[in-house]
């Protein structure tokens, strides 16, 4: 049996930092959906792990992503989402176009070496599975297929995310470390006991309930009980599937109408 992590790893600023290194700047996250940029000139604002990231969808109708970091003196450059032909950073007004290239700079024209095409936002990986979005914090990433691995053929026996539309989006603060958040993702021990409801419909004895890995991905199964079948289902999803995808992406489907939720765990610091 492996031991925990050490108890210190779940407040330590210095683990922070370092997680924030050697897992958030190499990894895919998720950072929203293709809805939030419903038309070309659309754009929004993100969080891969603790990495503010933009992404944008230019006149040119390519999707990119930006480190959310003004060239100048780092002040984000974009907050929240919208249509505009411009990011303007609200610090000294330095405005980029949607394709990360650093149109004007006040007063940049009385530098001799003021080179505008060296100071573009600094671009980052993006890919989407259906009408997620995903960045990997660098230029340079693997294929977003090996990190979701057998994730979208299994969802993709219970529905077709193209034809999922989008309903809400609720963001809560969890008082724990991202890491505790994660962990109770990867088990379903907790459920008897702490998910009486959700217990009395799924099935949720080790012998129904699966649970399995594969690459950076692990996956639930969950079955319904026995005669909750057609009242509870109305012969739609009969089945649960819960994912997680390294480091911090949970994927949610319950049983009954189709539906998919899902989302990141992201640090806001070492401690709640
Ligand atoms: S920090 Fe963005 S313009 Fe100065
Ligand atoms: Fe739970």
């Amino acid at each position: 049996m492996e031991p925990t992590l050490p108890w210190t790893w779940y407040s330590d600023p210095e683990i922070l930092r370092r997680e924030t290194d050697a897992i958030f700047r190499r990894s895919w996250q998720y950072v929203g959906h293709r809805g939030q940029l419903p038309e070309p000139g659309t754009y929004f604002a993100a969080d891969a792990g603790p990495i503010p990231v933009v992404v944008t969808r230019a006149a040119d109708d390519e999707l990119r992503a930006f480190a959310n970091v003004c060239r100048h003196r780092g002040f984000p450059v974009a907050d929240g989402n919208g249509k505009r032909e411009t990011l303007q950073c609200r610090y000294h007004a330095w405005t980029y176009g949607l394709d990360g290239r650093l149109r004007t700079a006040p007063r940049s024209d009385r530098e001799r070496l003021f080179e505008a095409d060296e100071l573009s936002l600094v671009p980052f990986a993006v890919d989407t599975w259906g009408p997620f979005v995903f960045v990997y914090p660098a230029a340079d990433a693997p294929p977003l297929r090996d990190a979701l691995g057998p994730v979208p053929e299994l969802v993709g026996r219970l529905l077709d995310v193209d034809t999922l539309e989008f309903r809400l989006r609720s963001d809560f603060d969890l008082a724990t470390n991202w890491k505790i958040a994660c962990e109770n993702f990867l088990e379903c021990y907790h459920c008897a006991t702490a998910h009486p409801g959700f217990s009395s419909v799924v099935d949720v004895s080790p012998d129904s309930y699966r649970l399995e890995t594969d690459g950076l991905t692990s996956s639930q199964f969950g079955p319904l009980r026995d005669g909750r079948r057609s009242a509870f289902t109305g012969g739609e999803l009969e089945r649960s599937q819960f994912h997680f995808v390294w480091p911090n992406f949970g994927i949610n489907i319950f049983p009954g109408r189709p539906n998919l939720s899902c989302g990141p765990i992201v640090p806001r610091g070492p401690e709640p």
